[in-house]
């Protein structure tokens, strides 16, 4: 897989609020999106740096795999989004290295983007995530 750039740098958090003043005031990275993915059971915000992002991730509800992250590992990077061109094809190559995934087929994230995430087992223990911009080709 050929990837174009980290997306962004995933880090949980306990309050959404005080890491994004943190990182907006303190760091100087600019808010540009908030989202709730129900789905996942997180809250988002995305700061951009250059062209990545920092996204600050903050569990919605306590069965979300974020609050079971911060029960066991603490506040601290999540994952790693690499962006990619296309998704499928680099999902589809991963699993032929003989990487384990998490998500067996692309799905939609955030911000209208097509993702898919690859077990940190498979990459020395940071969870991955393939990021699309726009949705799947
Ligand atoms: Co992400």
């Amino acid at each position: 897989m050929r990837p174009i750039e980290i997306d962004h740098v995933a880090i949980a958090v306990r309050n959404l609020e005080e890491a994004v003043c943190y990182y907006r005031d303190a760091l100087g990275a600019n808010l540009e999106h908030r989202e709730v993915i129900e789905s996942d059971g997180v809250e988002e915000a995305l700061l951009k740096v250059a062209e990545s992002y920092i996204q600050l991730l903050t569990p919605t509800r306590p069965d979300s795999p974020v609050a079971k992250f911060l029960e066991k590992r603490g506040e601290g990077l999540h994952h790693i989004g690499w962006r990619v061109e296309d998704c499928d094809s680099a999902l589809e190559e991963l699993k032929a290295s003989g990487a384990e995934v998490i998500d067996v087929h692309p799905r939609p994230g955030s911000r209208g983007t097509t993702v898919a995430f690859v077990h940190p087992k498979s990459s020395f223990g940071t969870l991955v995530e393939l990021v699309q911009e726009g949705e799947s080709h």
